[in-house]
Parts: structure tokens; sequence; C-alpha cells
């Protein structure tokens, strides 16, 4: 039995409800949605690819193409918002030159926007993997993308 598979047979067949949980236990396992995956998942809820996709793009979680071997998450959640995450999204779209849910053409980064991390305190938080950088500010971007680089490559 595939990856695919085993997540199906936790859900009943034709159940519409369950596609979001669906999906995302397709991504965590798989680290993004591929097409054949998605026809997978719509003959077993027996609904169209095209109303899957349309689902699936209506939230920022999915992914379609895989991820960088850096993903940043960034927490876009009310308190880092408060405290300037939109001016650290726009400083790490310019530096990496996609939006979130995009991945750079040499691999090595991805980001996506969050809900609440849990560190309120110490924000705006930016995740990568296991490493959590607190009270990032635009300015640091730069610095924070460079070191990332050399992370990536050595992956
Ligand atoms: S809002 Fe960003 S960690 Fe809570």
């Amino acid at each position: 039995m595939n990856k695919i598979d085993d997540i199906l047979s936790r859900y009943r067949e034709g159940s519409h409800e369950n596609l979001i949980p669906i999906l995302q236990d397709v991504q965590e396992a798989e680290g993004y949605l591929t097409e054949s995956a998605i026809v997978r998942i719509g003959g077993f809820l027996r609904m169209s690819t095209t109303k899957i996709y349309g689902l699936a793009t209506f939230y920022d979680q999915f992914r379609f193409i895989p991820a960088g071997r850096v993903h940043m998450r960034i927490c876009n959640g009310t308190t880092c918002f408060i405290n300037g995450s939109g001016a650290v999204v726009t400083a790490v779209r310019e530096a990496l030159g996609i939006e979130p849910g995009q991945t750079t053409r040499d691999g090595r980064f991805s980001y996506e926007l969050t809900a609440c991390q849990g560190g309120c305190n110490e924000g705006p938080v930016v995740c990568t993997g296991e490493n959590y950088h607190t009270r990032v500010r635009p300015e640091d971007v730069p610095e924070l993308v460079s070191k990332l680089k050399a992370l990536a490559d050595t992956r």
C-alpha cells in the first residue's frame, strides 16, 4: 500500500467533508500535492479534480510544487502582524523574488505565512525547521537569507 492509499484508508469513500483533512495528510506525507495524488483523491471522494484544485488553491497552506530545501514559515498572526510581520514578508519577497507558496528556481527556498506559532512575545517570528528566529526586522532579512543559503547548500 502506498502512502496515499494508506491515508485514504482512514477515511470513508465519497466523504466530501474530509477533503481538507485528506489534503493536509497527503501534503504532510509527500511534502506537496502532486497531480497524481489529486486524481487519486478525486477518485476516492468521487469529486472532480477541477473542484479539488479549486478548493485547494483557496487555502494558502497547500503546495503544488516541492518546497525549497529551506522552508521559511513566517508568522502572520495578529501579534506578529502588529509588530511588523508584513514588512518582514515584503523583505523576504524582495530578497527571494518569490511569493508565498512558490519555490526559488534554484530549489533553495520557499516560504509560507502561518497563523500564530506561539511565540507572540518575541515576534515577528520566522521558523525554519527546528530553528526559530525571533524579533525579526525587515533589515535583518538579507543576513538571515544569506545564512540560510549556506544551510540550504548543505542539504
Ligand atoms: S502571532 Fe506570531 S507567534 Fe503568535
